[in-house]
């Protein structure tokens, strides 16, 4: 990445004691993309703010996925008002809302105190927005439509030192109907894989024990450069070792032999392309968290159909049963829309089935909502919202009972935990997860962080375990 401006603004920002805040409001993907809003922004010169208050530019980083994340920015941004008025702070706006035109349409016309609006294929040029900013005085669109390439080394601010996220790809070509990301993010592109890898080594020389690989649908990692008949077979170098990555599945193999390394998680696979030498790696490979997430979104044949998911209810009760077999020890997380158009009461209830019958350990729940320009948005029969909201609450009620009685399962057991830190509400607690992600408390002392501990379960909370040391 070029560093031009990054150096020509914290030039102009240097002694001044200048402050920035950011709000991050998305997914995985933007939480690792605000880390290096925040990696650029330091090596500006900005720290970062306690208050908002203080801070001398702001940082928006949005969220489109679904409707309750606009009305949180607008709300935010009215606050905003008061504070450019008052001492003039730079606000800026990015992620995945700015590439929608209507969105960018109106923040222009109702919020003219924003300074800069930039995408998500704009983001390592924000160093150079915030120069004209300071040079001009005047306001900066930089959003553009086309596939922006992979940038490589951003500085990154990481916001916790046991566990990180690493992105391998970016962009999404399944276009499930619901969806808004393809049209946000564009188009499939892989990270090579050699700078994945230096990634991973370079947490595992900092004390990082947890990794999780990001992409939109990262089980057809390096497909779309095979579909653009690239090159697809890499020569990696990892400890003193030449291997080959290809595909997902050697990219897992790959990253478990990173020395220091203690578990690897990622999200998300698409049902459709879990091949077997994904799940014969998961199986393999021993950091490879035995926990899998697999967005089911229905399980109605129908609606999936409907959805463009490219799988039929039984194929995915099927690829579950089969990772099972292959995997004795697995459990399952997903997401789960409720309320998509045409979904009726029997298609509603063949989620339920499958949510009884997988026995998921977690689920992410989502109300549908009508995303501009996707093709579900101009579908018939769009589920009253009382509907919609009525079946959420029966999911919710099955999630929680399946939830206690998982709970009651793990009591008397031995797990073994990933201690992440102290307890936020109780410093004399320690906390961490197991592999299948559930969070245990238990009493034990500071220098215990960032190991890889066997806790004996003694009590169960609805979204906690209580554990012991033994
Ligand atoms: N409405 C509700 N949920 C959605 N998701 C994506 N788009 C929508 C939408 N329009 C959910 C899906 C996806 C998760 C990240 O967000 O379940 O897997
Ligand atoms: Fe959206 Fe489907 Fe792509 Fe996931 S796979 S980002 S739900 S279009």
């Amino acid at each position: 990445m070029e560093t031009k401006y990054i150096e020509k603004v914290a030039k102009m920002n240097s002694g001044k004691n200048l402050k920035y805040a950011i709000y991050t409001m998305g997914c995985q993907l933007n939480e690792n993309d605000s880390e290096r809003i925040c990696g650029m922004l330091e090596e500006m010169n900005y720290t970062k703010a306690e208050k908002v208050e203080d801070a001398n530019i702001v940082v928006f980083n949005t969220c489109c996925v679904r409707e309750n994340a606009e009305d949180r920015l607008f709300g935010k941004l009215g606050e905003m008002k008061r504070l450019k008025e008052a001492k003039g702070t730079i606000i800026a706006i990015g992620g995945c809302m700015m590439q929608e035109k209507v969105m960018v349409e109106k923040i222009n016309n109702s919020y003219p105190y924003v300074d800069i609006i930039f995408g998500t294929h704009t983001l390592h040029k924000l160093p150079e927005d915030i120069y004209q900013v300071l040079i001009n005085n005047k306001g900066v669109e930089d959003i553009i439509d086309i596939d922006g390439e992979i940038i490589e080394g951003f500085p990154i601010k990481r916001n916790d030192n046991i566990k990180a996220s690493v992105t391998i790809m970016n962009g999404c070509n399944n276009f499930c109907t619901y969806c808004i990301v393809p049209y946000v993010r564009g188009r499939e592109r892989s990270r090579n894989p050699q700078d994945i890898i230096n990634e991973v080594q370079c947490l595992a020389k900092q004390g990082y024990k947890e990794i999780t690989l990001l992409g939109q649908n990262v089980n057809s990692y390096l497909v779309s450069k095979k579909i653009n008949q690239e090159n697809i077979s890499y020569e990696v170098a990892i400890e003193d070792e030449k291997l080959i990555v290809n595909s997902f599945a050697t990219l897992l193999r790959a990253i478990n032999k990173i020395k220091g390394i203690e578990r690897i998680r990622f999200i998300s696979p698409h049902p459709k392309d879990f091949t077997n030498d994904v799940i014969e790696a998961i199986r393999d490979c021993d950091k490879v968290c035995k926990l899998i997430h697999l967005p089911l979104q229905s399980g109605s044949t129908e609606i999936l159909n409907k959805m463009n998911r490219k799988y039929t209810k039984e194929q995915y009760l099927n690829l579950a049963k089969k990772i099972k077999e292959k995997i004795p020890e697995v459990v399952f997380s997903t997401d789960i829309i409720v309320g998509f158009p045409g979904e009726t009461e029997e298609d509603f209830n063949n989620t339920m089935e499958v949510v009884n019958q997988v026995k998921f350990e977690q689920i992410f729940m989502f109300i549908y909502s009508i995303r501009v320009g996707t093709p579900a948005e101009k579908m018939e029969d769009q589920v009253p919202e009382k509907v919609k909201h009525e079946r959420f609450e029966r999911l919710k009620k099955l999630y929680e009972e399946l939830v206690a009685k998982r709970n009651k399962d793990y009591v008397d057991k031995v797990q073994t935990i990933l201690v992440e830190g102290k307890s936020k509400t109780n410093s004399n607690i320690l906390t961490g997860r197991t592999e299948s992600n559930k969070v245990i408390n238990f009493e034990g002392s500071e220098d215990l962080i960032g190991q890889v501990i066997k806790l004996k379960i003694v009590s169960e909370h609805m979204w906690y375990l209580k554990g012991e040391r033994i």
